[in-house]
């Protein structure tokens, strides 16, 4: 069996260790070698250390040893050989060497035998453990190759930015999982090997899952939005892709997940905003138009009382006409302010100094079973807003926990100073980092569900039963706050109570003086008026109303038209009372152009209603008189007082 042809080609290199005490012997071996057509590079050694020293020194091809020496013996060499981990053919050439000895010699590792006596066998042994070292070598080499291989491939899941697993297909275990997803789930990788892939679900989406799962049998390619669920129980939004991967002998399933939840959140507040903006557009123009409407309605009401005679039946029915039209008044002033078109007066105000203010009216709102605290921060920062829209806006909020609260509670307002930073701005939309104050209200209410809060801004969402609620608290102050260039949120849980929290801008200046309203007088009704309206009706009631009085009145329905009777007038005229937006140039712009001919004329806004742009320029400032669409006569009447007792110098 162990007889092989001599070596094919001669005079091959060969550097053999030989381990040897019988020089002798050596000799015979060596030439043996020659005969064969080795080319002999030869050491010998008899002790360990020299055959360590050898080794150390190498390359060897091979290594043929006695069986025993003085000082050293062939299973002393393997096991050097071993140690110093070198796979070498090991070939054991000896004088006497029973069966039994060779045969232990074999299974520690030597890879041949041969007797002194017969070394013959020697070329053929030699040939064929050389080639065999040389497949060894090889395969280790593969091996190598392999594992750095598989250990870059493990790399490329282990590694990966995105959650990754492998589950099988049959029981839904997770057989692998990378770090990102330990990362993103909280689980240790050990939890997770013990998992099925329908433990990180919410419990109602996992009829879902598995229903779906039953539909893939045949088509395993899969991508589509899910609901996971973390260790912490925090549920996150996620993009799963996956195919079928066959692992470890198993039928698996390969998953790569893609965490959406911030995006998601972005997007929903997006689509929330442009529909706030939509909505927004759609009821300011309604209430525009109503204004004007409900202007005429209370005014020629106004009229028709002063007419007729007490004690006449109609007065009462012109009142219930007066009071209907108030309500309405009131309504359209909330849908304006929810649309941001609400002309307002915006000074640096101190938002304490009207917390407290309004508080002084809150105990009657609220009543006796809700205890009223405040936290108002003292240094707190002014910001700019209208002074009314802010306590309106408190007391929509607070009238809301209130009805919240029917048995009772605790109602919190508090202010503070916040630094809204860029990592807040990048988590919810249309925040600009800076300073803020927040004013927060709180209350141990009923609280909302996500539904609920999720509707809660738009107009006429409401709860309440018909008659109790018009829904349209929430909306104004909505309005309230982006037209300050503010943000609200609200934080809530269904009977665990609410919080609001509105960002308002710090503004670097100092307190609005409050203006002083000069003294109504008496007996100015020589005055001349100019009227400028372009609604008809408006336009005769408003002149009815002052003629009556006894002013002199001009009347025109543009701004063009104005200035071609001011022009024509050759008169004074002391009081321009016009509307802000009209077809063609705006009231504001007349008004300047006017002045700019009769510097002592005075000049009274009207509007129910601006263009955002206007107000944000500053045209209609607190100096500007202004009088809120729709009015009363009353009101009209001693706004034109109060403007032409101040008269221009
Ligand atoms: N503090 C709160 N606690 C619980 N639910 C609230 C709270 N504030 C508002 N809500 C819910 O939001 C809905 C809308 O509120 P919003 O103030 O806009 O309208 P409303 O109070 O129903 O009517 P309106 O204010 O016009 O009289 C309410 O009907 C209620 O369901
Ligand atoms: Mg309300």
């Amino acid at each position: 069996m162990r007889t092989g042809s001599l070596p094919s080609s001669p005079h091959r290199a060969l550097s053999v260790l030989l381990v040897e005490d019988s020089e002798v012997d050596a000799e015979l071996i060596i030439q043996e070698l020659r005969r064969c057509g080795y080319d002999i590079t030869c050491e010998r050694v008899q002790t360990a250390g020299a055959m360590e020293a050898a080794l150390e020194r190498g390359p060897w091809d091979l290594v043929l040893s006695d069986y025993s020496m003085p000082a050293f013996s062939a299973t002393a060499a393997l096991g050097i050989l071993q140690r110093l981990n070198q796979d070498l053919p090991f070939i054991i050439v000896s004088g006497t060497i029973g069966e039994e000895t060779a045969v232990s010699a074999l299974k520690a590792g030597a890879h041949d035998f041969l007797a002194k006596g017969r070394l013959a066998r020697l070329g053929p042994a030699i040939e064929r453990e050389l080639r065999d070292a040389e497949e060894r070598r090889q395969r280790r080499q593969l091996k190598h190759l392999l594992d750095q291989q598989a250990a870059s491939f493990r790399a490329l899941f282990e590694g990966n930015p995105l959650p990754m697993w492998v589950y099988e297909l049959e029981t839904l275990q997770f057989l692998a999982v990378n770090d990102a997803a330990v990362r993103l789930y909280g689980y240790s990788r050990d939890d997770f090997l013990a998992m099925r892939i329908t433990e990180i679900r919410p419990a109602e989406d996992v009829p879902a899952l598995l229903a779906n799962l039953a539909q893939r049998r045949d088509n395993w390619e899969h991508s589509g939005d899910w609901r996971h669920r973390t260790k912490l129980g925090q549920v996150i939004d996620v993009e799963v892709k996956s195919h079928r991967l066959p692992f470890n002998g198993r039928s698996g399933v390969l998953v790569v997940v893609h965490d959406v939840t911030e995006r998601k959140r972005l997007e929903a507040q997006f689509l929330q905003a442009q529909k706030m903006e939509a909505i927004g557009r759609l009821a300011g123009g309604i209430a525009h138009d109503f204004n004007n409407l409900l202007t005429g309605i209370l005014g020629y009401c106004d009229l028709l009382l002063v007419d007729l005679p007490e004690g006449d039946p109609r007065r009462d029915d012109l009142e219930e006409i007066k009071r209907g039209g108030e309500h309405a008044a009131g309504l359209t002033r909330q849908l304006l302010a929810f649309s941001r078109k609400q002309v307002i007066a915006p000074r640096v105000l101190d938002l304490n100094a009207i917390i407290t203010d309004t508080c002084r009216m809150l105990g009657r709102i609220v009543g006796e079973d809700v205890e009223i605290h405040t936290g108002l921060a003292e240094d707190v920062g002014h910001v700019s807003a209208d002074p009314g829209q802010m306590s309106q806006l408190l007391v929509n909020l607070v009238v809301n926990a209130r009805d919240a609260m029917t048995d009772g509670g605790k109602l919190t307002i508090e202010t503070n100073n916040v630094q809204l930073d860029e990592h807040y701005a990048s988590m919810h939309l249309a925040v600009v980092p800076g300073p803020y104050v927040m004013l927060a209200v709180s209350d141990t209410g009923c609280g909302m569900s996500p539904e609920v809060q999720a509707r809660l801004f738009e107009p006429f969402f409401t709860t309440k039963e018909p008659g109790k609620g018009t829904g349209l608290g929430l909306a104004s102050v909505y309005g309230i706050v982006k037209q300050s260039r503010g943000n609200i949120w609200v934080y809530s849980e269904p009977g665990r109570g609410t919080t609001f929290k509105i960002f308002l801008p710090q503004v670097d200046a100092p307190l609005t003086e409050t203006p002083k309203l000069a003294a109504p007088v008496k007996g100015q009704t020589a005055a001349t008026i100019l009227v400028v309206e372009d609604n008809p009706a408006l336009e005769k009631l408003t002149c009815r109303i002052l003629r009556r009085i006894g002013y002199t009145v001009l009347s025109a329905s543009s701004a063009e038209e104005a200035l071609q009777i001011s022009g024509a007038h050759k008169g004074p005229i002391d009081l321009l009372l016009s509307d802000v937006v009209m077809r063609g140039e705006s009231g504001p712009a007349l008004a300047n152009q006017l002045i700019a001919q009769r510097p002592r004329l005075q000049v009274v806004h009207m509007s129910g209603y601006t263009e955002d742009a206007i107000v944000r320029h500053g045209v209609i400032t607190v100096s500007t008189a202004f009088i809120e669409k729709p009015f009363t006569p009353d009101v009209l009447t001693q706004k034109v007082q109060e403007a032409l007792s101040g008269r221009r110098a």
